[in-house]
């Protein structure tokens, strides 16, 4: 009797336990987005590149590489990750992909396969863009003339090189889904939190990351000791930054020219992110990203 009794408990715990892995490989199931019937714009869509700073990662700059051909190099915890070839060539790029390939992948981090992507590809930030957006984007993008070659496969050690634990990793730090306006605050104060939460990423290098690489949540934008390249990123919250003497129009100023209150100059992975994305931006979504940040 006592035997029956154990061996159905292991059963149930063997039938949990396999639930749960299953869960943890297949990582969270993401509503496929209906992107049917929306036309895109290619103007709006290279903004949005530039905002989302696509052209910074994908370009090999550094190395006299083609646009979007593949990147330079990005050094993690974790190991070493190479932006991929994101050209319209066929065999190399994305050039045989589909809107629906695309979106999947910049919204859910799924490869046209059904892999997961690392989230080094910022797909938990992105995600929060709207459907209007990703078409845009998607135009664009097809405007990007090919280049062959594709970029050096990635250095990362076992077992972070395993897509398929991937899923577990979806399920725990990753939220799917566009981004949800807040009514009871101003349009720009949204904007701006759509920005620096979504295309722009600042939150993904200015706030702490746990030992998987996950968001350690409730301390955005508190700085992070080991960002990219083992760079210290300051805090950019409001308390932060009033005490090191920021105001809004100095913000503004910075992400536009790199220079600083204090008369230096931003550098590092920040000048990279001014150089390649914010200093292209209009003047009301710098506005937008000043006036968030000194609310937080
Ligand atoms: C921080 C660097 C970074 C930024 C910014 C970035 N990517 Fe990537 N992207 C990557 C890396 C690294 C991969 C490879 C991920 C993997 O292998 O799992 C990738 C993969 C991709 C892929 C899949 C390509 C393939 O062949 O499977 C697409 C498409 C893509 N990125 C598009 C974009 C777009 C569009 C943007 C801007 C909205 C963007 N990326 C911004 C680093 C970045
Ligand atoms: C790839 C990582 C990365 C991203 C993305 C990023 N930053 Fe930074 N940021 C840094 C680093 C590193 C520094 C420190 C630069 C230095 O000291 O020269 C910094 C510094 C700053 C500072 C100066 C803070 C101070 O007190 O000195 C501000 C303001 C700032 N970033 C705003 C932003 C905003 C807004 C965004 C999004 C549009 C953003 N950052 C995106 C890495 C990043």
């Amino acid at each position: 009797m006592r035997r029956r009794k154990i061996w159905i408990l292991l059963i149930v715990l063997l039938a949990v336990g396999s639930g749960i892995f299953f869960v943890m490989i297949s990582g969270p199931s993401i509503a496929e987005r209906n992107l049917e019937g929306l036309k895109g714009d290619a103007k709006r869509g290279s903004y949005i590149a530039r905002l989302a700073g696509c052209i910074a990662c994908h370009t090999n700059s550094k190395a006299g590489g083609g646009f979007l051909a593949g990147g330079a190099p990005i050094k993690t915890p974790f190991g070493t990750f190479f932006a991929p070839n994101i050209t319209s060539h066929p065999d190399d790029g994305i050039g045989k992909w589909s809107l629906q390939d695309f979106s999947r992948a910049v919204t859910a981090g799924l490869r046209p396969d059904g892999a997961h992507y690392f989230p080094v590809f910022l797909y938990p930030n992105y995600t929060r863009m709207s459907d209007q957006d990703i078409t845009d984007l998607w135009v664009a993008m097809k405007t990007v003339p090919p280049v062959s070659g594709k970029a050096p496969d990635h250095q990362v050690s076992f077992p972070f090189n395993q897509r398929f634990l991937l899923g577990g990793w979806k399920t725990l730090f990753f939220s799917p889904g566009v981004y949800k306006t807040d009514p009871t605050k101003s349009d720009i104060l949204n904007r701006g939190k759509y920005i620096v939460n979504g295309p722009a990423h600042c939150v993904a290098c200015h706030s702490p990351i746990n030992a998987f690489g996950g968001r350690d949540f409730g301390h955005e934008l508190e700085g992070n000791s080991n960002g990219p390249n083992g760079e210290k990123v300051p805090a950019i919250n409001a308390k932060s930054l009033k005490k090191n003497g920021w105001t809004k129009a100095d913000i503004v100023f910075a992400l536009r020219t790199a220079a600083t209150p204090k008369g230096d100059a931003l550098g590092g992975t920040m000048g990279e992110v001014i150089r390649d994305s914010t200093a292209w931006l209009s003047d009301s979504d710098l506005q937008a990203i000043a006036e968030y940040l000194m609310s937080k």
